[in-house]
């Protein structure tokens, strides 16, 4: 009977496809990604893990940390403990020879206080990485080399945290707020470490490039309905196996990583548990409507439909048909060091591998929660909705307020000001390498007025 119905799903999915592919007739297909089996766990327990446990086993001895950075008093996730003083993207954890020592967590790039209120999954777009942090873990680094006796304990349970920082700092500076260098980080993460045992070495194994590719980090929510991680849908096999990787950044060895690893069934369980948040203000309902329709008719066989009985069809959209920023997906090809080096890494063994797959374009991403999203594209050059939906509305320099972010509700996205030169590094400069803001032209044949429905219809989703 099981066999049957799987069979029948197969099908489904199959003639689903057909069907959406044929009305595709700008050159290249997409391409359908299949599925991949994932391993089941608990939420609630996956949520304790991923905001208290110990997926970094280094980090800075906890007292020197509050000397440096002070109390925290929002406590937005309402830890107890040694966490109740301690921002939402930082954790109190024992390193293993027992010294309490605070580490960054997911929460520095996968939450962001918006309106007042911290919104977990919310990928944060106000992250500042322009300034080269390397200059801290020398300093640290130094102030913990001096202690002795009972204390020399704190630079030891400090020292894979300073080791990796100080190694891949220098190379992690953006030219511009906002925009995340998570792949960057990945790829040098991996470069200081054999590929089988995970063994961290000085020297850089991999000779990487040394160009930034600027990311915008996606919501969480949204990777329930996804068969691939990431924007160019690369990651492929165990999910978990992905979502740990960030261990890379202190691991010791093959042994600590294991034990990693068979925590994060339930953070992919708390992962899919996750809804978006609902539109604040009020929609236009006969807007929306008519908006649906158009999106039916013009949005529907890359993104999906919404609601009870919504479909997401998983396409991949080839860069002859979605003519966004290539720089993403062409380091892959050009550089080919990270995919090689994980694909034959201890992330593929065992009986949950993963492995990447490239693919020259991205995948169309579902669209729920999209009002509090933005910037938009993957790059997050775009300011706006409506200018999402209308590449003439696109600034070529533009810059919003960090300090004091300011949204604006009707076209969902970012109030910004339009600059007619780059300056300074609030400003988001579309002529820099793998920051330009072209493609994505399917709403330009729509009417202002129809974009206007579109924009209502996606308040809903
Ligand atoms: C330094 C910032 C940063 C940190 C820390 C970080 N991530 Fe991410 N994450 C990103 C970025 C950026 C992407 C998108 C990269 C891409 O698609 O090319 C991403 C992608 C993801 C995705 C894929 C979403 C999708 O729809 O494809 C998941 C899930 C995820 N991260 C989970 C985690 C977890 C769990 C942790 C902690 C163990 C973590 N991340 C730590 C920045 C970060
Ligand atoms: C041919 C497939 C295709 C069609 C048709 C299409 N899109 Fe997209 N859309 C994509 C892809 C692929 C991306 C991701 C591009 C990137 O990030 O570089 C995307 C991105 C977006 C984003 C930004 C998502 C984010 O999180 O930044 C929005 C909003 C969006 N599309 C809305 C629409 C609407 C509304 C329509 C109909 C008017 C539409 N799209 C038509 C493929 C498509």
């Amino acid at each position: 009977m099981k066999k049957l119905s799987a069979l029948i799903a197969i099908v489904v999915t199959c003639m689903a496809f057909v069907t959406i592919t044929n009305k595709f007739n700008e050159g290249e297909n997409p391409e359908f990604i299949y599925p991949s089996k994932q391993r089941t766990g608990n939420a609630a327990i996956g949520y304790t893990y991923l905001t208290t446990g110990d997926y970094l086993k280094s980090g800075i001895p906890y007292s020197l940390f509050f000397m440096g950075a002070g109390k925290d008093t929002n406590n937005f996730l309402n830890r107890t403990g040694n966490n109740k003083n301690l921002a939402h993207d930082f954790t109190a954890v024992k390193a293993p020879n027992g010294e309490l020592i605070v580490a960054p967590n997911c929460l520095q790039c996968h939450a962001q206080v918006f309106d007042g209120k911290l919104i977990v999954g919310l990928g944060n777009s106000l992250t500042d990485y322009t300034i080269n942090r390397q200059g801290t873990a020398l300093f640290a680094e130094k102030f913990l080399k001096t202690l002795s006796g009972e204390n020399a304990k704190k630079y030891e349970a400090a020292k894979n945290f300073i080791t990796a920082i100080k190694a891949i700092a220098p190379s992690l500076v953006t030219t511009t707020k906002g925009v995340n260098l998570a792949d960057a980080l990945a790829a040098l993460l991996v470069s200081h470490r054999d590929p089988q045992t995970l063994e961290w070495s000085d020297k850089n194994l991999l000779d990487l490039p040394t160009e930034i590719i600027p990311t915008d980090v996606p919501a969480w929510w949204l990777l329930k309905k996804k068969n691939a991680m990431f924007y160019n849908g690369f990651g492929r096999g165990d999910f978990g196996r992905f979502l740990m990787a960030s261990n890379l950044l202190t691991v010791t060895d093959t042994a600590e990583a294991k034990e990693v690893d068979s925590h994060f069934n339930d953070v992919l369980a708390f992962i899919n548990s996750i809804q978006p948040p609902k539109f604040p203000k009020a929609i236009n309902v006969a807007m929306a409507s008519e908006g649906k329709s158009i999106f039916m008719a013009t949005c529907k066989k890359c993104h999906g439909t919404y609601g009870e009985d919504g479909s997401y069809p998983n396409l991949l959209i080839p860069e002859s048909i979605i003519k966004t920023d290539s720089a993403l997906y062409t380091s892959n090809y050009s550089n080919p060091q990270f995919v090689n080096w994980f694909n034959q890494s201890w992330f593929t063994s065992g009986d949950h591998p993963a492995k990447l797959v490239p693919y020259r374009g991205y995948i169309a991403p579902p669209l729920d929660g999209i009002w509090v999203t933005a910037p938009y594209l993957h790059n997050g050059s775009v300011p706006n909705l409506e200018a999402v939906l209308n590449s003439k509305k696109r600034p070529k320099y533009w810059q919003r307020n960090f300090t004091q972010p300011s949204y604006n509700y009707d076209i969902p996205g970012y109030n910004y000001e339009t600059k007619d030169v780059p300056g300074n590094n609030e400003v988001y400069n579309t002529t820099q390498k793998g920051f330009s803001n072209e493609g994505h032209y399917f709403g330009d044949k729509l009417s202002d007025a129809q974009r206007r429905s579109v924009i209502e219809y996606l308040k809903t989703l």
